[in-house]
């Protein structure tokens, strides 16, 4: 088995990276940045006590010099690691020339970003926004606008105005987002939401056929449902949605924003279909981890906008799409997918390995670096003895461990990550089971008659 964080700290040539000044914090003095943010900051986190400082490829570093092999990534962001060396590159020599115009002007960066990100995706047009949740609030507004008739008043609910989403949902933080996000401890603190949305139980395609009519202006989808606990969307269901969608002049929108631009080994997770959506949202590693997001979509959704109908500051600035024409350019040149598709092969491989030694492991899921571990014992303490062991991973949905490694993992960290990850399995106490606590970890199985 490979070892702690103590048994790193004498082999891995990283730990020479010099730790900068203001970190000499002393131990045993509270630490006035955790003192300050407790006080000062809205509490819409559960954080862990720690303050991290920097990052060198798959590893980040907090103040007291402990490292950690990062299988987060900043939750899908970080797909090139910390500091490299040509995303910095690219910060210093656009910080030094602008880093922002106004999007009343073009600047050098969007329009061959637009150019390359429609290659990569198959669709026309793309408009930048600076978040995942603001990209899906402008798929809604062109959704509702697609299906507006010319003949409707403006101010008036068109008769094209419903969305539909799926159960175990998770689409972003802004009003738009949470209406088509299932998980109701997000929405219904806020209600009323926004009007017209309707949950589809997950991969259910007689649900969604008893769902889909005339009113429907758009279907929103993750390709592989992040938050929800890496589910994939089956071929059955998306095929059906895609024919819904046309046969009722909806809008059949991808939501991979968490599974896409590399994530899965390929472009985007819906190009294992052999059809495409009309709208694709990415954002999360887009600019490496700059605040960016886009819209992509066809030429003929695009021919109903006008200018003024959506706009955005900050969406687009010349240092973000230099850093993402940029990071898309490292993933070929790279040759990344191909790491992406081996490294998750061998992933998948120990993990199984795992899975046949602890009985608790109930099912393994996902694609690529994209991966669930589905356990039946609560999964918070396996992520905060994992942090104790120097790894970061996650839970979501209480049971399930999501791993999303960077993209750049090479296979000696696929290995180190095991080695950690079967001491954290053998040692954390296991707590309440899936079905001692009475929720379901799977939307499956509150969708009894579900296609995969
Ligand atoms: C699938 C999916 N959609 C949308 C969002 C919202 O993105 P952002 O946090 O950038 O607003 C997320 C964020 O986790 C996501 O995973």
């Amino acid at each position: 088995m490979m070892g702690t964080s103590s048994k790193n700290k004498k082999k891995s040539p990283s730990r020479s990276v010099r730790k900068p000044q203001y970190l000499s914090a002393q131990r045993t003095k509270p630490d006035t940045r955790l003192l300050d943010a407790e006080k000062f900051l809205l509490p819409t986190y559960k954080r862990q006590p720690v303050v991290m400082t920097h990052g060198r490829g798959a590893y980040i570093y907090d103040t007291t010099g402990k490292k950690y092999l990062d299988f987060l990534g900043g939750i899908a962001v970080n797909v090139l690691g910390h500091v490299h060396p040509r995303i910095v590159r690219v910060i210093r020599r656009e910080a030094a020339r602008a880093i922002h115009f106004s999007n009343l002007y073009h600047n050098a960066y969007q329009g061959p970003l637009a150019r390359k990100l429609a290659g990569w995706s198959g669709m026309d047009r793309v408009f930048f926004s600076n978040s995942g949740t603001e990209a899906i609030d402008g798929a809604m507004k062109l959704a509702r606008l697609f299906g507006r008739k010319a003949d409707e008043a403006p101010g008036t609910t068109a008769k094209k105005h419903r969305f539909l989403a799926l159960e175990n949902s998770f689409h972003g933080r802004t009003f738009g987002a949470i209406s088509v996000t299932s998980t109701e401890k997000y929405r219904l603190p806020f209600a009323p939401v926004v009007p017209g949305a309707e949950f589809v139980r997950f991969n259910d395609v007689a649900d969604l056929e008893a769902k889909f009519d005339d009113t429907v202006c758009g279907i929103l989808l993750e390709t592989i449902q992040g938050e929800g606990g890496i589910y994939p969307i089956s071929e059955a269901f998306w095929n059906r949605a895609r024919s819904l969608a046309s046969q009722h002049g909806a809008l059949l929108i991808a939501d991979e924003i968490q599974c896409g631009l590399g994530r899965t080994g390929r472009f985007f997770g819906y190009q294992k279909f052999s059809s495409n959506p009309d709208i694709v949202l990415i954002a999360k590693p887009l600019a490496a981890g700059l605040p960016l997001g886009a819209i992509l979509t066809t030429e003929d959704v695009a021919s109903r906008v006008s200018p003024g109908m959506h706009g955005t500051t900050f969406g687009g600035g010349p240092l973000a799409c230099a850093v993402a024409l940029e990071f898309l350019n490292i993933v070929e040149d790279e040759e990344l997918l191909e790491n992406i598709r081996l490294r998750g092969a061998e992933l998948r491989e120990g993990l199984t390995k795992l899975a046949a030694k602890f009985g608790f492991i109930r099912e393994i899921r996902g694609e690529g670096l994209m991966i669930g571990v589905e356990l039946s014992s609560e999964g918070a303490p396996f992520v905060s003895e994992a942090m104790r062991r120097g790894l970061l991973i996650n839970c979501t949905h209480d049971f399930t461990l999501r791993l999303l490694p960077p993209f750049v993992i090479t296979r000696a960290q696929v290995r180190e990550f095991l080695g950690l990850f079967e001491l954290v399995l053998a040692i954390t106490p296991k707590q309440a089971s899936a079905s001692d606590s009475g929720k379901s970890a799977n939307p499956e199985s509150v969708a009894l008659a579900a296609v995969r």
